[in-house]
């Protein structure tokens, strides 16, 4: 059974597709032991109380300052102990220490195809907007493993999705989540459940 935690900032529908894939038996093999937000209001903590699981609050700005918040982050999740940390919608950047104790064990969505629209400052609508004002025709999704570059880790799945003509960044990033996001990160959270993927040499292969 692989025991993740799930580390969200919002509205928490990423979440909310992982729990339901769960339910569905879309993913197999796996527990969520608890949800972390850096966000007290986040939707996402009522939608881990609805499902029994335990929410944690990680704010860092309830520390004195960036160094205490990463050490006590970090361990928070060594105390837990997961067998896969998810990122869904977490805004904020994961401590160095960290990425080295969970190494290939931190998955995170971003909402594009890597390597574009990605890197520091493209987060959330602002990735939708960027993709618009470029004039791109297609984006999508992508789940990669995290390492310490800002979304540089090895890719894991993409699934593409295009642009309309008349798309809003709102109305972009809702189609961006149906058609690409509540599917893949499922998909991805199964394949490591069941170890169809594995790293090998900086690069996931199917094995
Ligand atoms: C998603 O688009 C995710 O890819 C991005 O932030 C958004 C979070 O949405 N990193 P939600 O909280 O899962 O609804």
């Amino acid at each position: 059974m692989l025991k993740i935690v799930v580390c969200v900032s919002g509205g928490g529908t990423n979440l909310q597709a992982i729990l339901d894939a769960i339910d569905n038996g879309i993913i197999t093999n796996t527990q969520v032991m608890a949800v972390v937000s850096n966000n007290a209001g986040a939707k996402a903590l009522d939608r881990a109380k609805n499902h029994n699981i335990p929410g944690i609050l990680m704010s860092p700005k309830a520390y004195s300052d960036r160094a205490a918040f990463d050490q006590a982050f970090t361990d928070k999740m060594v105390e837990l102990n997961p067998d896969l940390i998810v990122l869904a919608g977490f805004l904020v950047k994961i401590p160095e220490q960290m990425v080295k104790k969970f190494s290939n064990r931190i998955v995170n969505i971003h909402p594009s195809l890597i390597p574009s629209f990605c890197g520091v400052g493209y987060y959330g609508l602002k990735v939708h907007e960027k993709v618009l004002e470029r004039g791109a025709k297609l984006t999508g999704a992508t789940v990669h493993f995290v390492n310490e570059g800002m979304d540089e880790g090895p890719i894991i799945a993409q699934k593409a999705v295009y642009v309309e003509q008349e798309d809003t960044p709102e109305v972009l990033q809702r189609r961006v989540m149906e058609e690409a996001e509540w599917i893949l990160l499922p998909q991805a959270i199964d394949d490591i459940a069941n170890g169809r993927i594995a790293v090998v040499d900086g690069k996931v292969r199917r094995v």
